[in-house]
């Protein structure tokens, strides 16, 4: 069989094409159009580019791999969470998205929480309300662009518009559901108190679907859109993170995974909605039938490093990658890096601090600090900050076994080790690491049969290449660093940016 996994992400989209041993055939990223930011805070795409990015990805993955459109057995589809698609009468889209990690949203939330209540609403969704979820956006839509709100004839998440282009059906998965504030996280259907409290039809939303079921088949368009065959049965799919755990294993109570992509996130899969009495964490829908999984979310985890690359260089260009040359530079400082701390708030921050309006520093600096060690700092910082989810799990009981790395920051060495320092364990690396199109081309397989379930996908498929362990030394010492990491945000919190 042959199955094609694809991510609709937020620098790009991704297909991959994976066979029923697990291998990857083939794979191919067309990137989007840098998101676009009105003001300070706001994040914006147009849903229309990651359609244009899906042909070009599913195009070119067949291209490379020499496949016939004929072949493929499945689809499945993942994507970014939680951004907020808007569609007239037409199926025309009436805005750009407003996407995950936008924070215009504070005043609806706090509007939400106060009609809802604050335990009520997680007793209805298991969750809080937080800036970057889509049911604050459409409150936040309605109020500021009337207009537009009037014209509003189905609401979609980024994925799934892809998947509308590409099958014509309105479907979205519970794990990706669960972003959006609008669904009863513990029975797995959107919420209707919270639809009549927001005086949302549900007409207006896709139906909800398990990951691995059939949402629909590629559209005689969709497919001449694609270079795909008509009738290719596309999977429910999940939301970029339960799906990338489904691709890295994280299926049973006690495996763990921290995930460094443009966000940062800690994932520990769950037999029952764990909550966190303060909504610091997510509970969330796992992409397994009857399985939760709670996740702790770092706004600015590769978004740090990224930033510091577009705004003072890698270094000489020798060729190669610009990332690989900016861990070297940061390998040649010592761990802790002479006491300088990053604070990765870029973009406000949700775990632990739900805070929209936290900023990024940099602290510490001396005239003995090069770049390298700021380098080092910021790749410290990230870690730490990811930390702080793994804290959070502890304390209200959520199991940690081991714990496996996924994305980009999980490609370099000096990452990892600095990840495994920081959290005082060893951490595993996966064969295919391909992040959430890999687990979604698995829950398109499960779909059509190819295993019973995804537990047993994921027994058949996933496979540890790699373990890194802690230096007793260097992680002792990073203890203490984080003790100083912890004090950074209440330090920082009194500080006035508006005036
Ligand atoms: C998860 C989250 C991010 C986005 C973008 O809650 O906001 O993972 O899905 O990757």
């Amino acid at each position: 069989m042959k199955l094609l996994g694809i991510d609709v992400g937020t620098g790009g989209t991704r297909a991959v094409l994976i066979d029923q041993s697990g291998r990857v055939l083939c794979s191919a990223t067309a990137e989007h159009a840098p998101m676009s930011s009105p003001q300070i805070g706001w994040a914006e795409q147009d849903p229309q580019d990651w359609w244009r990015a899906a042909c070009r990805a599913i195009a070119e993955c067949l291209a490379k791999g020499g496949v016939q459109p004929g072949e493929i057995d499945a689809i499945g589809l993942t994507g970014q969470m939680h951004g907020l698609v808007l569609l007239d009468e037409q199926d025309n889209v009436l805005r750009p998205s407003i996407i995950w990690c936008d924070q215009r949203t504070g005043e609806e939330c706090r509007e939400i929480t106060e009609q809802v209540g604050a335990r009520r609403l997680i007793e209805l969704t298991a969750n809080p309300a937080l800036t970057g979820f889509t049911l604050p956006k459409i409150w936040w839509v309605r109020r500021h662009e009337p207009q537009i709100w009037a014209r509003v004839r189905s609401i979609l998440l980024p994925k799934d518009y892809v998947r509308f282009r590409l099958t014509g059906s309105r479907a979205i998965d519970v794990a990706d559901a669960s972003g959006t504030l609008m669904l009863d996280v513990v029975n797995r259907r959107w919420s209707q108190p919270i639809l009549k409290i927001s005086q949302l039809d549900e007409q207006l939303l896709p139906k909800v679907y398990e990951s691995p079921e059939i949402t629909g088949r590629t559209s005689e368009e969709g497919a001449g859109a694609t270079g795909l065959r008509a009738g290719i049965p596309v999977v429910a799919g999940a939301g970029d993170q339960a799906a990338g755990a489904v691709g890295m294993g994280i299926v049973k109570a006690g495996a763990v995974s921290a995930t460094i992509g443009t966000s940062g996130v800690v994932f520990a899969a769950t037999s029952k909605p764990v909550l966190e009495p303060g909504g610091r964490i997510h509970t969330f829908c796992h992409a397994i039938p009857n399985r939760w999984h709670v996740m702790g979310v770092t706004q600015g985890a590769g978004l740090s490093l990224r930033w510091f690359r577009d705004q003072f260089g890698a270094g000489k260009d020798d060729g190669r990658d610009p990332y690989d040359r900016l861990m070297d530079e940061a390998a040649k400082t010592p761990p802790g890096a002479e006491g300088l701390l990053w604070a990765p708030y870029l973009m406000g921050e949700r775990t632990p601090h739900l805070d929209p309006d936290a900023r990024g520093a940099l602290v510490g600096i001396t005239a003995q600090h090069s770049r390298a060690h700021v380098i080092r700092a910021i790749l410290e910082g990230v870690a730490f900050s990811l930390r702080d989810s793994l804290t959070l799990f502890k304390e209200i009981g959520v199991p940690i076994e081991s714990i496996r790395l996924g994305g980009g920051g999980a490609r370099s060495p000096l990452w990892q080790k600095i990840q495994s320092d920081i959290y005082g364990m060893s951490v595993e690396l996966i064969e295919a690491e391909e992040g959430g199109a890999y687990g979604a081309a698995l829950l398109a397989g499960v779909g059509v049969g190819a295993w019973p379930s995804v537990e047993t996908a994921c027994e058949t498929v996933v496979r540890v290449s790699k373990t890194v362990r802690p230096d007793p030394k260097t992680a002792s010492l990073m203890n203490l660093q984080y003790a100083e990491y912890r004090k950074l945000y209440p330090a920082l919190k009194g500080i006035r940016y508006k005036f």
